[in-house]
Formats: C-alpha cells, sequence, structure tokens
C-alpha cells in the first residue's frame, strides 16, 4: 500500500491507474479504524478497481466542546490495518491541503441536513459535506463508500452528489456491530467498562421498537416505550423517530422504506444507531 501526504503525488498515482482503465474506490475515514471501516474496505474491493482510504480528522465537523482534541489518532496501526486487508492507497492530507490559508467556501445541503443530527450538532454537515467535497475532487473517485451507521450523513452525500451532478456511485455498506449488538464506532472507546456494557440498550431500545412498529403497534407509543427503556439503562435521550429513508422527513409512509434513527447520550459519549424498519 502507497501512502501519500501530497496532493500532486496523489493525482500522479490516481492518473496512472486511470492511464491502466483502472477504477477508483474511495473510503473516506477520520481514522481509530475498526471493523466495521474493514468491511467498507472489503465492499470497495472490486475487480479492476483500486481502493483509496482517506484519513483526516476534520475540523470543520465538529461544534464547540466536541471531541476534536481527544478524538483518537492512531496512524501507524490504521495503516497496517487498511495494508492487511488490501487497500491500496492510504490518503492523509495536511490540515493546510484541507484548508489552505484564506478558505472561504462551504457546501451546504440543504433539506436532509436540517433535522437530527442537524438539528442536535449545528454546522456538523456543512463540515462533512465540504471535506467529502474536497476528497471527491483530489480523488476523483468512481465509487465512494460510506457506513450506514451514519445514516443521514450518507442521506447528505448522497444529495450534495446528484445536486452537484458528481459522477461519484455514493454506496452504504451495513452497520458493523460487536458480539452484543453495539454497532461500531470509533468513539466506543470513549465507554468506561461499566457504560459499554449498559451501552447495549441503544441497539436492544431499537430492535424492541422496530418488531413493535412492524407488527402494527402505534408508533408514538412504541417510541416512548424505548425511549423509557434507554433512560432506564442510563442514556440522557437526544431522539429516537422514525424517518422516511430516503428524505428523512418525520411522517414516513408505511409503504415507504422507512428507518429509525436514534442518539442517545451515555456518560460523556453521544452515541447514534438506526436500524430499517422492514
Ligand atoms: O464518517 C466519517 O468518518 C466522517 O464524517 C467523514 C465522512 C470521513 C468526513 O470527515
Amino acid at each position: 500500500m502507497q501512502t501519500v501526504r501530497e496532493l500532486h503525488g496523489l493525482r500522479e498515482t490516481i492518473a496512472g491507474w486511470r492511464a491502466e482503465g483502472l477504477s477508483i474506490a474511495l473510503v473516506p475515514t477520520m481514522g481509530a479504524l475498526h471493523a466495521g471501516h474493514m468491511a467498507l474496505i472489503e465492499a470497495a474491493k472490486r475487480p479492476g478497481t483500486k481502493v483509496v482510504a482517506s484519513i483526516f480528522v476534520n475540523p470543520m465537523q465538529f461544534g464547540a466542546g466536541e471531541d476534536l482534541s481527544r478524538y483518537p489518532r492512531r496512524e501507524m496501526a490504521d495503516a497496517r490495518m487498511l495494508a492487511d486487508a488490501g487497500c491500496d492507497l492510504l490518503w492523509l492530507p495536511s490540515v493546510e491541503t484541507m484548508y489552505p490559508d484564506g478558505f472561504a467556501t462551504t457546501i451546504s445541503v440543504g433539506g436532509v441536513s436540517t433535522p437530527l443530527e442537524g438539528a442536535s450538532r449545528p454546522g456538523h454537515f456543512d463540515g462533512v459535506a465540504t471535506v467529502v467535497a474536497k476528497l471527491f475532487a483530489q480523488v476523483a473517485p468512481d465509487a465512494a463508500y460510506f457506513g450506514e451507521k451514519d445514516f443521514q450523513q450518507l442521506a447528505v452525500i448522497r444529495r450534495m452528489a446528484i445536486d452537484l451532478n458528481l459522477p461519484i456511485e455514493v454506496i452504504g455498506v451495513p452497520t458493523q456491530r460487536d458480539d452484543d449488538g453495539l454497532a461500531l464506532s470509533s468513539r466506543n472507546i470513549y465507554l468506561d467498562e461499566d457504560e459499554r456494557v449498559r451501552a447495549v440498550a441503544l441497539p436492544r431500545a431499537l430492535g424492541i421498537a422496530v418488531r413493535a412498529i412492524v407488527r402494527g403497534e402505534d408508533t408514538a407509543q412504541v417510541l416512548a416505550e424505548a425511549a423509557t427503556q434507554l433512560t432506564a439503562a442510563g442514556f440522557q435521550l437526544d431522539y429516537i423517530t422514525l424517518v422516511d429513508a430516503e428524505t428523512l422527513a418525520a411522517d414516513a409512509a408505511p409503504d415507504r422504506p422507512r428507518r429509525l434513527l436514534a442518539a442517545a447520550r451515555m456518560g460523556q459519549t453521544r452515541l447514534i444507531d438506526n436500524v430499517p424498519v422492514e
């Protein structure tokens, strides 16, 4: 696996691959890699395709008081994992490359960015959309892979790619989970032992709620019960809501694909998760 830190080196390698008729797949990450990221690499590995992973802890998507300074950084271990997984190139841009002096351009996606995480974390999706648009411009991939765990992020990036006519297929990969069901996340390492045990209430509450909704039980009642379960487990609930899986609108019609999304804080750690309602 090549590791590249300069834009000209990245462009040279990509141009060489393009000249050989190869396709390019991009897996954008912020590092602190786990099996969820490896599933993205696995999905991206296709015949005739070179896989590029990027690691950049993007300051623009962290709000004031969020965990930018303590976000886990472990470049060497991440590079080893990527090489072992069969990634072809690791792109490690500097802050200066991503945000040069005088940087003044923001990509802001309306609609799907607004509720849920957008409401709880103002400016977060502007940061995500801007950095992903830049990574798309730098790597010019044919396809890009994102985890469904960040379901709203995936919807925002899909919307951006459509709206900007980007010739990039945005592919969602199912959430990877620990044995007890907790969705894998780089932020799970913030949980202490006791919090980690109690955190399993989040996927459990989602699972129970989905089954009840599919059985036809009253959605408001089901969500209220899920909220009670989460609070009893020690979560501070931010939201639990049933949305249209494409528009993220709250008045999801039962004949449309739907998704149940939740965000809740366990101690100092904010966790998000979601499941399809089918
Ligand atoms: O999901 C992430 O790790 C980040 O939000 C992303 C997409 C790499 C943008 O910084």
